[in-house]
This record gives structure tokens, sequence and C-alpha cells, in this order.
């Protein structure tokens, strides 16, 4: 339940349909160039959070061009929304 509000929140704040599909592709495309693809089911919605923003860091760091917002947002809902 929670989950589901926290994604409606996120897909109305920022005007972005979640699409599962597109999500999950940006997800393997953005997350593999540093490390394997991490497992969903590990975190919570408030770690994945957290761990989006000192990934998007470390882009900067080695001067990849970091996640826009839409692009952490839809990162974010997919993540969450397979991580039950
Ligand atoms: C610029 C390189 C880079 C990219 C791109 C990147 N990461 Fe990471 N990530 C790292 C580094 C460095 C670590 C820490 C060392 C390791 O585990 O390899 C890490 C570790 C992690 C961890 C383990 C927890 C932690 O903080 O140590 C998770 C979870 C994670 N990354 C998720 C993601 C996700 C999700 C994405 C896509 C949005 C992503 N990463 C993209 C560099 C990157």
């Amino acid at each position: 339940m929670r989950v589901i509000l926290l994604i409606t929140m996120l897909t109305l704040s920022s005007g972005v349909i979640a699409d599962d599909g597109f999500a999950k592709k940006l997800f393997e495309a953005r997350c593999t160039s540093c490390h394997q693809l991490p497992e969903p089911s590990m975190l919570n919605a408030r770690q994945w959070k957290l761990v989006l923003q000192t990934m998007q860091t470390r882009m900067q760091h080695k001067e990849m061009t970091p996640l826009n917002e839409d692009e952490i947002e839809l990162i974010h809902g997919y993540l969450v929304s397979q991580s039950q």
C-alpha cells in the first residue's frame, strides 16, 4: 500500500507516466557501467533514494552524464516496485 502511494506520488509530482518496461531498460542501461546490476529487493524505498543519490555523485566524478530527475524517479519507482 505504501509502495503504491509512493509510486503514485512520484508519478504525479514529475508528470512522468511510470512505464515498467522503460524504467527497467533505463535501470539496466545506467546501472551496469561500473558494477553488476544490483538486486532490487536488497534495499527499501528510502535506502534506494540514498543509493541513487550516491551513484549520481559517482557518475559526476567519473564525468559520466548523471541521471536527470525523471530518470532517478523512474529507476527509483522500478526498484521499489520490484523490491517486495
Ligand atoms: C560511475 C560508476 C557507477 C555507476 C554508473 C553506478 N554505480 Fe553503483 N556503485 C559504484 C561504486 C564505485 C560502488 C561501490 C563499490 C562497488 O560495490 O563496486 C557502487 C555500489 C553500489 C551499491 C552497493 C551499495 C553501496 O553504496 O556501496 C548499489 C546498491 C549500487 N551501487 C546501485 C547502483 C544503481 C541502482 C545504479 C544506477 C542508477 C548504479 N549503482 C550506478 C559506482 C557506480
